[in-house]
């Protein structure tokens, strides 16, 4: 059995938050695990431009991720990749179902994710990052978005996996998730590799699991900010 050297199979590495962090945004966070280090900044809701692209009825949401080119050990070339892209509008759809965008006519939220550091599960530290800075935005939220990658190391099911899990000689299955904790609802569910239908099961009950985990660190982070802001008032 795949065994790991400094944590438990169902046990993220070490996470840590911060809201606020880039004054000039209107909202903003970092969200740590383990090396990986992602960014948000929120801008919005602010008036759409070209005009024409303005909607009456609904704002939208336009989310950028993107990778400092020092992220990880091979420089990455700056510039949108066909990654980047991906990760982008998945990391969008996932965000878009907290959001209510009827309220913002004519508008656009513009979210940017920026990893500092990259030890694999990047997307699902740049949701969390950019949920709680939609939130430091004061935009009224249905819930916060938590997501973890979850998936299988050799033979074992395993929660948050590194890059050298990623890597595995044995044979390595990376699936990310992302779900708004309260109704336990997924917006975001990916998979590179195989599982059979009983893993995917397990895996998925590992990952909600630890999505209530980080939701709390999420919630408390923001809840650590405004207290001391109504303090000091
Ligand atoms: O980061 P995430 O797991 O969401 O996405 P991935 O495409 O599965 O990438 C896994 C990891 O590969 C990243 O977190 C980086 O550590 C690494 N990577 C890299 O070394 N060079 C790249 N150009 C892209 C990713």
């Amino acid at each position: 059995m795949y065994k790991r050297k400094s944590r438990k199979l169902d046990e993220p590495r070490e996470m840590e938050a911060k809201v606020g962090i880039i004054k000039r945004a209107d909202g903003s966070a970092m969200f740590k695990i383990g090396n990986t280090i992602a960014m948000a900044a929120v801008y919005g809701p602010r008036n759409l431009y070209p005009k024409f692209m303005q909607n009456p009825e609904k704002g939208i949401l336009r989310v950028n991720y993107n990778m400092f080119s020092f992220s990880v050990s091979e420089r990455i070339r700056p510039g949108p990749s066909r990654r980047s892209k991906e990760i982008s509008l998945v990391s969008e759809n996932a965000l878009l179902s907290c959001l209510n965008l009827e309220e913002f006519p004519n508008s656009v939220i513009d979210v940017y994710i920026e990893i500092l550091q990259a030890d694999a599960g990047t997307r699902c530290a740049g949701i969390c990052a950019a949920s709680m800075a939609l939130a430091d935005a004061g935009i009224p939220m249905r819930d916060l978005v938590s997501a973890i990658s979850v998936g299988k190391v050799g033979d074992a099911i395993v929660v948050d996996l590194d890059k050298e899990e990623e890597d595995y000689e044995g044979g390595s299955t990376d699936m990310p998730i992302a779900m708004m904790p309260r109704n336990g609802k997924i917006s975001l569910l990916q998979m590179d590799g195989n599982m059979s239908k009983e893993d995917i099961k397990k895996a998925l009950e590992l990952g909600r699991n630890t999505c209530n985990k980080i939701y709390e660190l999420q919630k408390r982070t923001l809840k650590e900010k405004y207290m001391v802001e109504v303090e000091n008032e």
